[in-house]
């Protein structure tokens, strides 16, 4: 077998599996698994490296992480201090974003189907929000006319790993189509709101960069019209985030520089061409800043030949990491105590959810799996923990942080006792 390549911050120790310097044979003894591991030194040079590509080629650059990808109050506070702003979805994570200590000012409000109530608390709290239909911009001018304001346009150029994650084109819910755009200023502009801002978000795990081009030059048009027809000036222009990163061994990664060198230049040289000024350029990536920073430990209890599959059963499922049985994912998955074993063997990974979609893969390879095994699950750090659930009566994992080398319990495994948290059982049956 070709010797897989580890990339950083993951390292071969002796045919162990090291993450951020720390051995995850030692993490699985003392946290136990299922045991998501995340590294902040990644999290900062993913930061970092996007930022600098960015400012490269535009010098007013905000970056809004998404924080629907991963939400633990330390991933917030690291990108916080790194300098990023905060693109949220829901209540929660606003509280989760005001809790980690983002101040208001930095906070961007995306949601979709939003109600009144919601709406009433973010405008409390002083939010800017991008609107996903006349419907919420009109139910928001009722509740309180913010300073600043934003619509989100659907470009009609949308983009994914996978349909369930294409946000614009014309089978999408989200935003608000070009004619639709210009009343909505003009209504918004009428109602006394002063500054402005435009935003799209086409899909998310995009590799490629032609949809941005097209996106970026339909979002670009219609916001010279809006400047033009209803005389207004952006403040900021959103266009999104999306980035994807590798997860098949065939895929690249995604070039953050080339990105910048094609689609920010074509933001800079339209919005000039445009008279649109020198607005904000705004970035929302959820993906990208998170997911190679993350890793998902998992212990094999269970090896099982059947006449036509071999499984290995480990202790996360669907619970734990969704993507895999939700879009057919594939996560690398490598065998953290044998790094160094030659054979290869063909398994299904699957979990311990009583459903037969329970697999964290199918046919990969991997060498031959023992019970006792520790598997490492890489790139989970996106839209691992933030969709686990409970299902199947399992309390949820707990998550370790490495800072400086050391592994810092950041969130506790739950208890069975969690699992009645909030019910109520009333009287006799
Ligand atoms: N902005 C908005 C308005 C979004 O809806 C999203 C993601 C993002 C930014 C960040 O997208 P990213 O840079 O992370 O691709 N659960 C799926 C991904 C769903 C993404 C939904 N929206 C998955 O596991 O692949």
């Amino acid at each position: 077998m070709v010797k897989k390549k580890l990339r950083e911050p993951l390292e071969d120790h002796k045919g162990n599996l090291y993450f951020d310097g720390v051995s995850t044979i030692d993490l699985a003894k003392t946290y136990d698994t299922p045991l998501y591991v995340i590294s902040e030194k990644r999290i900062q040079d993913n930061y970092n490296r996007l930022y600098g590509a960015l400012v490269n080629n535009y010098k007013y650059v905000r970056i809004y992480y998404a924080a629907k990808a991963n939400t633990n109050l330390n991933v917030l506070r690291v990108l916080q201090s790194q300098g990023a702003y905060l693109d949220t979805v829901s209540p929660g994570e606003v509280f989760l974003a005001l809790s980690s200590g983002f101040t208001p000012d930095r906070i961007l409000f995306t949601g979709t189907n939003v109600r009144n109530d919601e709406l009433k608390m973010l405008a409390d709290a002083n939010i800017t929000i991008n609107v996903d239909s006349q419907s919420e911009m009109d139910r928001l001018l009722k509740i309180s006319v913010p300073q600043i304001l934003s619509v989100r346009v659907n470009p009609e150029v949308g983009a994914g790993h996978h349909n369930h994650c294409i946000t614009a084109g014309p089978e999408s819910k989200f935003g608000l189509w070009e004619e639709e755009v210009i009343q909505a200023y003009a209504i918004a502009q009428r109602a006394r709101v002063e500054r402005f801002g435009i935003h799209m978000h086409i899909g998310s795990g995009i590799l490629e960069f032609e949809p941005y081009v097209q996106a970026v030059e339909k979002l670009l048009s219609i916001a010279k019209r809006v400047h033009k027809e209803v005389g207004i000036d952006f403040e900021f222009i959103d266009i999104g985030g999306g980035f994807g990163v590798p997860y098949k061994p065939k895929e690249k990664e995604f070039d953050v520089q080339e990105f910048s060198n094609k689609v920010v230049n074509l933001f800079k040289n339209k919005t000039k061409e445009y008279g649109l000024g020198k607005p904000f350029l705004f970035v929302e990536p959820g993906r990208y800043l998170v997911a190679d920073a993350c890793i998902l430990l998992t212990t094999v209890n269970t090896v099982k030949v059947t006449p036509s599959r071999k499984f290995a059963g480990v202790d996360a499922g669907f619970n734990t990491l969704l993507r895999p049985a939700m879009y057919g994912s594939y996560h690398p998955i490598l065998v953290a105590n044998n790094l160094t074993a030659t054979s290869t063997e063909t398994y299904d990974i699957a979990g311990p959810i009583c459903e037969s979609g329970d697999l964290l893969a199918k046919d990969h390879s991997v060498p031959d799996i023992n019970e006792g095994d520790l598997l490492a699950v890489l790139n989970a750090g996106a839209y691992g923990y933030s969709m686990s659930s409970q299902y199947n009566s399992r309390p949820r994992a707990a998550e370790v942080l490495i800072r400086g080398g050391k592994p810092l319990l950041v969130r506790e495994r739950e208890q069975l006792k969690d699992l009645v948290t909030n019910q109520k059982m009333h009287g006799e049956v």
